[in-house]
């Protein structure tokens, strides 16, 4: 992977509890099996820090927003610490935005792909991700698949497109990623959705599953675990995964 430049996945959505954290955690693990990669914990909440605690460098999250920065890799997986000093970054001056891309741009040839986890708000830090970002993925909830949230990250992801003339976003699409297919309500809703905006869904979905609460509580991918449900976990994340990076081209 030596000179290829670093790929940088969001994982966004205005919404709390849709499973965010979750996701990129997964994705740490996954990826850093074979690629040199970079997690950003934005949310000052740091369910993320915590999690991925073994991995947390040196560096916080928020002096990437302070000057270009570099993150000092500790291994496969490097983590920068999501701090209470976050919420500093939503007072502050709008260059804090693209001070964030220089410091991600700084590090592109030590990581092969860098995941951000964001707080669930369009914010100074998100527009900083977004800005950032080649690709973006959007997990959703299926009791409030508010079409208007979406709607919102999408806008969001033109408008600083367009604003700081920078290509495109590849939009991942919507994952449902706390999926109960028990619930009659969400397979409907599921189904409302796929006929409405199917082409915004992305091709797979995460199941509602305990496992994925141990998860974040043993700080340890579903995968690790024992049982055939853990094994069922396992494949249905990872082939979300593997999609990913697929599409992102994130290469063997
Ligand atoms: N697929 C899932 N099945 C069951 N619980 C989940 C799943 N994904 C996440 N959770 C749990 O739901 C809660 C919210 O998930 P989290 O990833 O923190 O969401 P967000 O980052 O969007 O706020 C956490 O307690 C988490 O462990
Ligand atoms: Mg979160």
């Amino acid at each position: 992977m030596q000179g290829r430049s670093m790929k940088t996945l969001v994982v966004m959505n205005e919404k709390g509890g849709v499973g965010k954290t979750n996701i990129v955690a997964h994705a740490g693990w996954y990826f850093s099996e074979r690629l040199r990669t970079l997690v950003i914990d934005l949310d000052q909440q740091a369910n993320l820090t915590k999690t991925l605690g073994a991995y947390v460098g040196r560096v916080e999250s928020v002096a990437l927003f302070d000057e270009p920065t570099k993150v000092p890799s500790v291994g496969s997986l490097t983590v920068t610490r999501s701090t209470r000093e976050l919420l500093g970054v939503e007072g502050a001056d709008r260059e804090c935005i693209e001070t964030f891309r220089d410091s991600l741009a700084l590090n592109a040839d030590d990581y092969d792909v860098c995941v951000i986890d964001t707080p669930p708000a369009l914010t100074n830090r998100t527009f900083g991700a977004l800005l950032a970002a080649d690709a973006v993925i959007a997990p959703i909830g299926m009791n409030d698949y508010s079409i208007q949230g979406v709607t919102e990250l999408l806008r969001a992801m033109k408008g600083v497109a367009q604003h700081y003339k920078r290509p495109p976003h590849l939009f991942l699409g919507l994952l449902p990623s706390i999926y109960d297919r028990k619930s009659r309500r969400e397979r409907e809703l599921f189904e409302s959705l796929a006929g409405e905006v199917g082409k915004l869904l992305f091709p797979g979905v995460v199941a509602k599953r305990d496992l994925y609460s141990r998860s974040a509580g043993e700080s340890d991918a579903v995968w690790n675990m024992k049982g055939a449900a853990a094994r069922d976990a396992g494949e249905e994340i990872r082939g979300v995964l593997a999609t990913i990076a697929q599409k992102m081209e994130l290469g063997e």
